[in-house]
């Protein structure tokens, strides 16, 4: 088996983390990754956010649990059964920001394969993470846009996913259980 096969099959959604910050120069690498990422006809529609300022995740997470409590209460208890934490108090956040596109591709797919790229390198580094749509409740009014520009959003930039990142604060899960039965091969 690869080592790519091996990351693939060992990564798994992180809801809790231990109080260590990841290396900025781990970070870069996965930022880059994350922009090596294809794209339809290669546009791009993409900014790669990485946040690690304490004081502002906190401040995120006080506003982000007011918001997702009035958006989405199911989310919102989910979050609270699982520790009360916005970004399950991850060291680092990245946002993906994406600019909706205006032609018959979108920009939800490219956005969803950058995902795949930073927590695919992120488990190869060792970084465990966690894909959360969750957190777009951050980016809801009545602030929202203030938010987008305030982190440095381009105009015309929208959420498209939050990627938290950091180390396992408890005994590593498994991954889901995968269902090998959703695969046909249709072989002629
Ligand atoms: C697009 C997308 C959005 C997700 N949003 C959230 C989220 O908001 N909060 C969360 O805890 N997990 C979220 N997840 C993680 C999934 O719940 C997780 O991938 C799934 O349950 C399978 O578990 P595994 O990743 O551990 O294999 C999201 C995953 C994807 C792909």
């Amino acid at each position: 088996m690869t080592e790519t096969l091996d990351v693939i099959k060992s990564r798994y959604s992180c809801r809790r983390y231990a109080d260590r910050p990841v290396d900025p120069q781990v970070l870069r690498q996965i930022a880059e990754a994350a922009v090596m990422a294809p794209s339809a006809v290669n546009r791009q529609f993409w900014r790669i956010i990485v946040i690690t300022d304490p004081a502002l995740l906190l401040e995120m997470n006080d506003v982000g649990m007011v918001k997702l409590k009035d958006c989405d209460p199911a989310g919102y208890e989910r979050i609270m059964s699982r520790g009360g934490r916005f970004f399950y108090d991850a060291p680092a956040v990245v946002f993906i920001a994406a600019q909706p596109s205006k032609d018959s591709f979108p920009t939800e797919l490219d956005t969803g394969i950058v995902a795949s790229h930073i927590v695919l390198a992120a488990a190869s580094l060792g970084v465990n993470s966690c894909i959360t749509a969750m957190s777009g409740a951050l980016f809801r009014e009545p602030d929202g846009d203030a938010w987008e520009k305030r982190l440095g959003f381009p105009e015309g930039y929208h959420f498209g996913l939050g990627i938290l990142l950091g180390y396992e604060g408890e005994t590593p899960r498994a991954p889901h259980t995968p269902d090998f039965d959703k695969i046909s091969m249709i072989t002629g």
